[in-house]
């Protein structure tokens, strides 16, 4: 009868160990049991980047690399972007289930006060330097929320939590706002409560001298889809950042501010950056063979947009980007870029080296082009993906600070140094110079 487990034979002993399997996974603590004697530490797994760790157990995101599958909470990422708006999404990310029109309603009315943000933070954004990256400010500024909200520590009190989520994801909004506005050197705009979150975000981020800014709806629609996209994407580097901080009972904001730290890197949130900028020195469709034969060489820099440590298919969040961005070409000018790109996914998906590797367009590689033809600089790009991703940092907050399981996040390693050496004073170290 087959047995749920592993059983290994330790070549150097010859002893033999049973590990119970859970969930497709072994406890790497029972590793430890495998000694060659007593004196050992026992064995433990080598895993740099944990491409093949499970290090929680999460009920919020599930997502099937291979088949190219994203679901919140169960449902499909098409159903979420067809169906529901940013908020509900947020709802349903944070919460567990879709909300009933009662919720939702609470859950505009306090995500909608929270947007106001205080005066400090206001002027903190406008002592940064005009051309200051808006991702090192967005870091910043919500770093410092934790010292207007010093309530926040108090991570035990579960209604004290939800307050402090409610607070982040509207203030996460208006933070990008803000930094947009003082990137432009233009006035900041107040939150408006008479508007969609989404609607209102957009007057923040675009209202120039209008009395009664009303947001363009296909831009409106189109924002709402793409922020659904972002909200979450299981234990990416950026969570990870949430989930290691928060394990030592930091509070949210300090731990917020690390995950958008971690989304910062080109090869994670600022690869939309990068798309951009790529496709802007290629310039034209024709270079593009040129392009991507020398990204095959290893001697220019990767296809930025492409590949994904877990999808080893099409994004699915790519696929409904690309559609979006054609609709939002019909209300504002195409962007001529959209040619090179789907030149570049025309000629890199019939490309054995692409093929092999399982290189697909991920959910930056139009993202971006959207985003200019809202006339947005590449810089804003990554605050545009942090805003909604607060969404799944908090949640999987929530999802640590609630699970008896977890410990401070606190790594092994393989020591490679010195062996035990004496520190003599400096005159007696010996050497020339
Ligand atoms: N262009 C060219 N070659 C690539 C690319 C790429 N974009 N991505 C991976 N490869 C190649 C690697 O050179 C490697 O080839 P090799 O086996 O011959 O050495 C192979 O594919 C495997 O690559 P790894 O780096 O081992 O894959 P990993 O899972 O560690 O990296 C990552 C995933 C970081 C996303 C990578 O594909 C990449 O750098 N992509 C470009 C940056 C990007 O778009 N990032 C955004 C990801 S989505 C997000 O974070 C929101």
């Amino acid at each position: 009868m087959s047995r749920n487990s592993l059983t290994v034979i330790d070549n150097r002993t010859g002893t033999s160990y049973e590990l119970p399997i859970e969930q497709g996974t072994v406890k790497a603590m029972d590793l430890r049991r495998i000694k060659v004697d007593e004196g050992d530490f026992g064995l433990m797994s080598y895993d740099p980047g944990l491409t093949n760790t499970a290090a929680a157990k999460s009920a919020i995101t599930y997502i099937d690399g291979d088949q190219g599958i994203l679901r919140y909470r169960g449902y499909p990422i098409e159903q979420l972007a067809a169906h529901s708006t940013y908020l509900e999404t947020a709802y349903l990310v944070i919460f567990g289930e879709l909300p009933t029109p009662g919720q939702l309603a609470k859950w505009e009315r306090s995500v909608g006060r929270h947007t106001m943000l205080h005066t400090n933070i206001q002027h903190l954004i406008e002592t940064f330097r005009y051309n200051a990256h808006p991702m090192s400010v967005f870091i910043s500024a919500t770093a410092s929320l934790s010292t207007l909200y010093p309530d926040a520590r108090n991570i035990a009190d579960p209604a004290n939590r939800i307050l402090q989520v409610e607070r982040m994801v509207a203030k996460a909004a208006t933070i990008a706002a803000f930094t947009y506005r003082h990137n432009q050197g233009w006035p900041c705009n107040f939150p408006d409560d008479g508007l969609t979150f989404i609607g209102n975000f957009l007057k923040m981020m675009f209202r120039m001298t209008e009395v009664h800014y009303q947001p363009n709806p296909v831009l409106e629609r189109a924002l709402n889809i793409l922020f659904i996209l972002h909200a979450d994407h299981e234990q990416n580097c950026g969570t990870n950042a949430m989930r290691v901080i928060g394990s030592s009972q930091a509070d949210p904001y300090s731990a917020l501010a690390g995950a958008a730290a971690a989304l910062y890197g080109p090869l994670h949130g600022a690869a939309n950056e990068a798309v951009l900028r790529m496709l802007e020195q290629i310039g034209t469709p024709a270079n593009v063979p040129a392009f991507l034969k020398r990204v095959k060489s290893g001697e220019g820099e990767r296809l930025m947009g492409f590949g994904h440590r877990v999808y080893k298919n099409y994004d699915p969040r790519c696929r409904i980007i690309k559609r979006t961005a054609e609709e939002v070409f019909q209300v504002t000018a195409r962007n001529p870029l959209l040619d090179v790109a789907l030149e570049l996914e025309r000629i890199a998906l019939q490309d054995d080296y692409f093929i092999s590797r399982k290189l697909y367009p991920n959910v930056d590689f139009y993202s971006g082009l959207i985003y200019r033809a809202m006339n947005l600089p590449a810089s804003m790009f990554t605050v545009m993906f942090a805003v909604p991703r607060t969404v799944g940092w908090v949640a999987h907050w929530l999802e640590l600070v609630a699970d008896p399981e977890q410990k401070i996040s606190r790594p092994r390693q393989i020591y490679t140094g010195a062996e035990p050496r004496e520190c003599r004073p400096a005159g007696l170290r010996g050497g020339t110079n």
